[in-house]
């Protein structure tokens, strides 16, 4: 008999087809693919991604599963279906573009799920929960599909969301890979490391993932990653920003190539953010960079960059170096 495991994976994937032929094949998908038209998703690349379209109801996978043998209990443990006030249960999915989520073997296991109507519509993605096959910590979207790329160019891209991965690998960037949001965590970290040596981290240019970024980049580096950092001009997101057609894609591969080390982007940060010409300044920049110089765990490595550093924000090396002391966070 199939295991708990392999019966969740067949859930999923029953699901996700039934889901597509109502993208494709159903009156009520017509506004879902109006939506994918909207965005400039092609239906070659919807189809690729295996999107769906989850019908504007509360029994809709209700339904379909008890007419396919599935329980509610099976469908709630597969995060499919919620259990409302009074035990009721109800779809999770109702009314969204549906994206599948696969581990790295390539297994659907968990969804996410986009509302189509108004930007109001809250909220904008809603996610399989944690259940026994899907952990968002753990899962990095697009690995699937990336590892090999990643694999092979010793680098992986790693960007915010599900529609980031789609455009860039339907602009060609095969070494893309997304989590959901901006909890990047440890687990994450050490599955990009199994596969590379360097990753790009690519997130949107906003607040958000301005702040994102800098938080990643101390997971990134701490799992022995070399990480970059590319920025993309400021309220773009790879998404948007390669819907400018040939002349973005050029751009964004210049971009990429371009991206500096963190260090030396959180260096320009320093320096945007602070007023180096006042000893004021020059002191919170020492501060916000000693923190960083001292986790490079190899001493050389350090040494190497804190005279650039030194030099860039205006202060003496020995001034720098007593600054990272000071952290008492040396190595760590
Ligand atoms: N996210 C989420 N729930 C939300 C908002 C965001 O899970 N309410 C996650 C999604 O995985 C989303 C990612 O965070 O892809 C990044 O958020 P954001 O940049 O706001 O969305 P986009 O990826 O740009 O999505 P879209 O282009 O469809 O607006
Ligand atoms: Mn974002
Ligand atoms: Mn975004
Ligand atoms: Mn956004
Ligand atoms: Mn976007």
């Amino acid at each position: 008999a199939p295991s708990a495991r392999e019966r969740l994976f067949s859930l999923h994937q029953a699901v996700a087809d039934w889901w597509r032929e109502l993208l494709w094949k159903a009156p009520e998908g017509e506004l879902c693919r109006r939506y994918l038209e909207s965005r400039a998703i092609a239906r070659e690349i919807a189809e690729t991604f295996g999107m769906g379209y989850a019908p504007n109801r509360w029994d809709g996978v209700l339904r379909w599963g008890a007419a396919h043998g599935y329980s509610v209990e099976f469908l709630v443990e597969a995060g499919l279906v919620v259990l409302g006030e009074k035990a009721r249960p109800y779809d999770r999915f109702r009314d969204r573009l549906i994206i599948p989520i696969a581990d790295e073997a390539g297994r659907i296991v968990g969804f996410s799920g986009r509302s189509v109507g108004s930007e109001e519509a809250a909220p904008k993605y809603l996610n399989s929960p944690e259940t026994p096959i899907f952990s968002k910590g753990r899962i990095l979207l697009g690995m699937d599909r990336a590892k090999r790329a990643i694999a092979q160019e010793g680098r992986g891209i790693l960007c915010e969301g599900p529609m980031d991965l789609i455009r860039c690998h339907a602009a060609g960037f095969g070494n893309v890979v997304a989590v959901q949001g901006t909890a990047l965590t440890e687990h994450h970290a050490r599955l990009l490391r199994r596969f590379a040596e360097e990753v790009i981290v690519c997130f949107d240019a906003d607040r958000a993932g301005e702040s994102a970024a800098v938080r990643g980049l101390a997971i990134l580096t701490e799992a022995g990653l070399d990480v970059r950092v590319a920025s993309l001009p400021a309220g773009e997101d790879p998404d948007s920003f390669l819907r400018g057609g040939e002349a973005a894609i050029a751009s964004f591969r210049e971009t990429l190539q371009r991206a500096p080390a963190y260090l030396s982007h959180l260096l320009d940060q320093a320096a945007r953010q602070n007023d180096l010409t006042h000893p004021r300044g020059r002191s919170q920049a020492v501060q916000s960079m000693a923190v960083w110089l001292a986790k490079i765990p190899d001493p050389i490595g350090r040494e190497a960059v804190v005279l650039d550093v030194a030099v860039r924000l205006g202060v003496s090396r020995s001034s720098l170096e007593e600054a990272i002391r000071r952290t008492g966070t040396t190595g760590k």
